[in-house]
Formats: structure tokens, C-alpha cells, sequence
């Protein structure tokens, strides 16, 4: 039988990379998404996968979010915490609510996805939990004061997840990526962006296919020894 993926952020950017590969590698898949209708109709009708709209942010719609897909689709054995925004900012400049959307977002999301799924998976004997971290979250980012906080949080939460879940079968790893051409990068003003291209020793943006690569690699049944690891895909930025 398919295992059931669940993907928050799923339908735009790195995290439909990850579900497209999902499903190619014939898993049964879920995407979750926030807000945007019309780009997860899109998605939907381009890749047969089905999209449920709740935030991550909020701990009861997470909890029926995942009994939604479960009733669908079966038990979610497979989650990616990949839904993330950014408010950057200087410190001087940045407002409460740019900092607590972002660590809702994007910290607050994992708590509240890992805590719906981390019963079924210890009753299961089986999880792969993947965060999508990043390398701002590594090694700091001028003007992301918030999303580098909240990235680095999730370093954190993945090693400490996964010795809880080490002897009951569920791997929980992280994968940092670099700067890859979404609509995210893409909203950075041009003339920074070039100058972090031209740090990026591999000399280009990565592609979201590249990051969807390294998540299929963490949830193969086959990577049950690799847990509590950070695999990061930076085109060689950040050499951790
Ligand atoms: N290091 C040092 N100084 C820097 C700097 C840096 N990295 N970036 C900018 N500065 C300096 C500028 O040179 C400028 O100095 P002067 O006034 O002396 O010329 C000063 O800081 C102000 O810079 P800006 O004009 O850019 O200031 P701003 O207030 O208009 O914008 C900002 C600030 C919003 C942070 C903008 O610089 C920015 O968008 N930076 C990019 C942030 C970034 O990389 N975001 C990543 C988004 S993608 C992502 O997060 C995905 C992922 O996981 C990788």
C-alpha cells in the first residue's frame, strides 16, 4: 500500500516540487495550503492531488486539517513542514506583527502539524517527518531577523523530535535550502538578489526540484538510520 504524504505549503513553489516528486515516486499525497484559491486550482487540476485550505498557524485547524486527510486518503505516515512566508525587515524597521507571523508561520506550524500526526505515527511504528528549514536560518540573514529565528527554531525542533521519535520507527530530519527561484526569492529586490547570487558559489538560484530531490531521499522507508540531520541544498553558500 502507498504511503499517505501530507505537505503544508503544497501547492506553489519548493513545496509543489515536493509533492509532484512525491507522487512520481507513487506515494498517495496531500497538499495543504493557506489562502491563494486560484493557484491551488491550478495545482489540483494540474497534478491530480488533492489541496485542503487551512493555516498552519492555528493548532485546531491543524488538527482537523490532518483528520480530513486521513479520512480521505488514510493516516498521514509522511509529513513536510514546508509552509513559510517572510516579512523582511531591519530590526529598526520591523513590526511586532512582521515578527509574529513569521514565527507562527513558520516555527508555531511545526508544533502545531508534528503534534496532529506524532500519535498516529507512535501508534503506526512508523513516521518520516521532514522541516524545511533554510540557510538563513544557519547562518542569520540581514533583514530576517524573524524568518532566520524561526528557521533556526526549526534546526532545533528536528533534533530534539528526533530522539522522541528514534525508537518508535519515526525520522525527523531537516532540509535547509538556499536561495531557489520561487516567487519568494523572486520578491527580494533585484540588486540585493544579484549580490547573493554572485556568493552562491555554484552561480545560480537552485530549482525547487533540486530541494524535492533531498526530501524524497529523507522519506524513502529505506532512510530509517538517518534522523535528527539537517541535509543542506544551498548551491555551496553555506558549507554547514
Ligand atoms: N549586509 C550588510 N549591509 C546590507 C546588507 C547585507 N546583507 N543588505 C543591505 N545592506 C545595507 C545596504 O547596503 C544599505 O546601506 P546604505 O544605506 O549604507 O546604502 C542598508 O543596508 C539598507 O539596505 P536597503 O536599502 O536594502 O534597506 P531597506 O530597508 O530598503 O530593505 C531589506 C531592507 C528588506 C532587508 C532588504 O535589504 C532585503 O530585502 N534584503 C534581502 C533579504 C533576504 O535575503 N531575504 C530572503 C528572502 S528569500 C528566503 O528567505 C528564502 C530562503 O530561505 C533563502
Amino acid at each position: 500500500m502507498a504511503r499517505v504524504a501530507l505537505v503544508t505549503g503544497g501547492t506553489r513553489g519548493i513545496g509543489e516540487a515536493i509533492c509532484v516528486a512525491l507522487k512520481d515516486a507513487g506515494y498517495k499525497v496531500a497538499a495543504n495550503y493557506g489562502g491563494n484559491e486560484e493557484a491551488a486550482a491550478k495545482f489540483t487540476k494540474a497534478t491530480g492531488i488533492p489541496a485542503y485550505r487551512w493555516d498552519v498557524g492555528d493548532f485546531g485547524a491543524c488538527q482537523e486539517g490532518v483528520q480530513s486527510v486521513a479520512e480521505d486518503l488514510g493516516p498521514v505516515e509522511i509529513l513536510i513542514n514546508n509552509a513559510g512566508i517572510t516579512r523582511d525587515g531591519t530590526m529598526h524597521k520591523m513590526t511586532f506583527e512582521q515578527w509574529d507571523a513569521v514565527i507562527r508561520t513558520n516555527l508555531t506550524s511545526c508544533f502545531n502539524m508534528c503534534r496532529s500526526v506524532i500519535d498516529g505515527m507512535r501508534q503506526a511504528g512508523f513516521g518520516r517527518i521532514v522541516n524545511i528549514g533554510s540557510v538563513n536560518g544557519q547562518a542569520g540573514q540581514y533583514g530576517q531577523v524573524n524568518y532566520a529565528s524561526a528557521k533556526s527554531g526549526i534546526h532545533g525542533f528536528t533534533k530534539a523530535l528526533a530522539q522522541e521519535g528514534a525508537a518508535k520507527g519515526i525520522t525527523v530530519n531537516a532540509v535547509a535550502p538556499g536561495y531557489i527561484g520561487t516567487d519568494m526569492v523572486r520578491a527580494v529586490p533585484e540588486k540585493v538578489l544579484e549580490k547573493i547570487i554572485a556568493r552562491i558559489p555554484v552561480g545560480r538560484l537552485g530549482e525547487a526540484s533540486e530541494i524535492a530531490r533531498g526530501v524524497l531521499f529523507l522519506v524513502a522507508d529505506e532512510a530509517g538510520f538517518v534522523t535528527g540531520s539537517t541535509m543542506s541544498i544551498n548551491g555551496g553558500q553555506h558549507m554547514y
